[in-house]
């Protein structure tokens, strides 16, 4: 009863408030010039030429690239001071996996399956960012990637759209936290909506061209999550989608976005991506760019200043002024909710017992520890703390810039830890040595050659290969997915040496390691693993913390083999390794190197008793699969337990598999745990011609450690 009396209490409070907010945005509009209008739909860059003046005359919605306290302050200041109605500036920055505490990158993340693990590294980063005066981030990038070419496959949750949307709803609760106006949340930015994964070749800035149900299956699910999760804002993409550039698709802006999905914030374009409707020629000037963008829901214009030629439009009556209210509006409401109109400064005293604080490393590192996947390991790993010889081998053993990986914010490579001397540091009794044998991109003959004479000295060796940071990320993308430089030969010259190797891959991608995989007894995948990475690196190599990690995207054998992913469809010839007219690579075996969900640890555990709560349930109904594992090992581990359902015949071909449940869960030595999945219709839906549908019949569901393997059973759907 006090509970209801409480809730409803709270509702009447928030209705008020939104109501106000309402009010107040009116009022201000009201009073408002257009070009006053247009300057809150335009976002500067911090240094840009022009923005010294716009600032003076009160009409700079938004600066990127901004940070400090001290410095935000200042240009709140003279943005307030050259404001005639006191609108405070939205401080905006890529704050994207931490601010200076930089967590693993997202792609990591991913491979934790973990949500609040995502949602832990977004709040810590929310909270750095906001002390050091900063409103917005540029994050999540919920952008599914089926090809690892694209260099951004780094930044986002990987191939699958179901593990994408917990994560993308996950980053979006940690970023803005309670309310947008408290001193620790920053507005989260949905981005690149959409399809920006699907960059034809694998190519950055490519078109991407799909099916509409493709396009609703795959690309927009994480969207849509952030939205549902609230979302204060959305990024359109660079792309065009089935022709239409992002920047001005009006289908995608208004009928999905803000029609089916009630989206009530605000769009931002991408980086001068709006003068960019010029090159994608749907626009002959910057000027038809601009009215393009905003008919079709782009609120604000990052950083190309086309916005600022409306003004010309509206006068000649080529654009309504109502369009640029509409957009105005949904920019002073944010502002509002970000609590900038009674609090525009940042407290410059916060900073300090926030940045880097013991709170925000541990947190660091217990991510880390999670987002590493051992791939392979035949009895080399744990390595021995205690006696023996470690020859590590790699530049990336001592570099401290790429442990922190692409778009690391305000992180400082002096902050972090190298993993040479995170693995000194915890190994105090074993004799660990180090050799360059190559750069990444620069190789020198007796390097090489010394690097091998030490490894033949050592009781056992760790390969540090991979990428250097800006190997992936924008704009890098790479036609080969094959270790750069002279590593492979490296690798190679040390398995000859006939001592135990094993492999720490440093990457923003899956790398095609098929030899490795072959002829190397132990692989981790350690992803750039950020501020704390090393230490946690260190935890599960010498075996303090186990390995729990799995694969958000599928290893290739080759880059031949992309794009590769676990949901594909079926096809009407099943790849067969005897038949030659079957669905296959003439030159490859069958499948993945490895497949989308695998990961080991230092346990065991063993999957039984899969069960379904009825054998049918309706569209409407429910169903729980539930499942027993146990860990037979001798050590303690957590487990990534996998459900993936297929619909076995519908009236369009459905994917081989789809992953719909995942839950992590603690095992110690010798326990069993029953682990529940509910089966409800989200997970039986399809785009079918009209929409979302249910179709009768049967399904498949299969629960286990990867997307390869697991249990059976089939139920009905009535
Ligand atoms: C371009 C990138 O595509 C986008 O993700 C980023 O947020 C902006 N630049 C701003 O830095």
């Amino acid at each position: 009863m006090k509970r209801t009396a409480s809730a409803i209490a709270l509702v009447l409070l928030a209705t008020v408030a939104h109501a106000q907010a309402g009010d107040r945005v009116e009022e201000l509009l009201s009073a408002m010039t257009l070009e006053e209008k247009l300057g809150q739909l335009t976002q500067y860059v911090g240094g840009q030429p022009e923005l010294d003046a716009a600032l003076k005359k009160g009409l700079v919605g938004s600066i990127l690239n901004l940070g400090g306290a001290a410095s935000t302050n200042e240009m709140q200041r003279q943005a307030l001071a050259g404001s005639r109605l006191k609108i405070p500036l939205l401080v905006a920055n890529d704050v994207i996996h931490g601010y200076r505490t930089i967590f693993p990158i997202p792609l990591a993340i991913a491979a934790t399956f973990d949500p609040a693990l995502a949602e832990l590294a977004a709040r810590t980063a929310a909270r750095e960012a906001r002390a050091s005066g900063i409103h917005w981030t540029f994050a999540p990038m919920v952008d599914i990637a089926r090809d690892p070419r694209w260099g951004r496959i780094a930044e986002g949750a990987g191939e699958d759209p179901f593990l994408g949307a917990a994560m993308a709803a996950a980053y979006v609760r940690g970023f803005q936290g309670r309310k947008l106006s408290d001193p620790d949340a920053v507005m989260a930015c949905a981005k690149h909506f959409a399809a920006y994964g699907a960059a034809e070749g694998g190519r950055d800035y490519s078109a991407a061209d799909m099916s509409e149900r493709v396009l609703r299956e795959v690309y927009l699910p994480p969207f849509r999550a952030a939205v549902q999760a609230n979302v204060a804002t959305l990024m359109s993409a660079f792309n065009t989608v089935n022709g239409v550039p992002a920047t001005a698709n009006r289908y995608l802006l208004d009928d999905v976005l803000r029609k089916e999905w009630k989206f009530r914030g605000f769009v931002v374009s991408d980086y001068a991506a709006v003068a960019e409707l010029v090159n994608h020629r749907i626009a002959a000037t910057p000027h038809e760019a601009a009215i393009a963008a905003l008919t079709a829901g782009v609120d604000m214009d990052m950083q190309d200043l086309s916005y600022g030629t409306l003004a010309e439009a509206v006068k000649k009556g080529t654009l309504q002024e109502s369009a640029v209210d509409t957009a105005v509006r949904r920019v002073l409401r944010a502002k509002i909710d970000a609590g900038l109109f009674e609090n525009p400064f940042t407290d410059e005293t916060r900073a300090a017992s926030v940045i880097l604080s013991r709170e925000h490393r541990e947190a660091a590192r217990r991510v880390a520890q999670r987002s590493f996947v051992l791939l392979k390991n035949e009895n080399v790993l744990p390595l021995k703390k205690n006696e023996g010889t470690i020859a590590v081998i790699g530049s990336l053993a001592e570099s401290k810039e790429d442990i922190l990986g692409p778009w690391s914010s305000e992180g400082k490579a002096e902050e972090a830890t190298p993993i040479l001397d995170a693995l000194r540091a915890a190994a105090k009794g074993a004799k660990i040595v180090y050799a360059r044998g190559t750069g990444i991109a620069d190789a020198k003959e007796d390097e090489f050659a010394a690097a091998v004479a030490l490894a033949k000295d050592a009781d056992v060796i760790l390969a540090v290969l991979g990428e250097s940071r800006e190997m992936s990320g924008e704009a890098a993308s790479r036609s080969s997915l094959e270790l750069p430089g002279r590593q492979q030969q490296l690798l190679e010259a040390l398995v000859a040496t006939g001592k135990p190797v094993a492999l720490l891959l440093l990457s923003g991608r899956p790398l095609t390691i098929a030899w490795a995989a072959e002829h190397v007894p132990a692989i981790v995948q350690a992803w750039f693993p950020g501020t704390e990475g090393a230490h946690a690196l260190a935890d599960v190599l010498f075996g303090d913390a186990n390995f729990s990690g799995k694969l958000p995207v599928t290893i290739p054998r080759t880059t031949g083999q992309v794009p590769i992913y676990h949901a594909e469809l079926p096809s009407g010839r099943p790849a067969n390794v005897e038949n030659r007219w079957t669905n296959k690579y003439a030159d490859l075996p069958l499948g993945p190197l490895y497949a989308f969900g695998h990961g080991l640890s230092y346990t065991k555990f063993e999957y039984s008793g899969l069960k379904l709560s009825a054998p049918a349930m309706t569209a409407a109904g429910t169903l729980t699969a539930s499942v027993s594992v146990r860990n037979t090992g001798a050590r303690a581990g957590e487990e990534i337990v996998q459900l993936y359902m297929s619909d076995l015949v519908a009236s369009v071909s459905r994917p081989v598999r789809e992953l719909k449940g995942f839950h992590r869960i603690a095992l110690a030595a010798g326990e069993t745990k029953r682990v529940d999945f509910p089966i409800t219709r989200e997970q039986l839906e399809f785009w079918g011609e009209q929409g979302w549908v249910v179709e009768p019949g049967t399904f498949r569901v299969r629960v286990g450690p990867s997307s390869a393997s697991g249990l059976e059973v089939t139920f009905e759907v009535r």
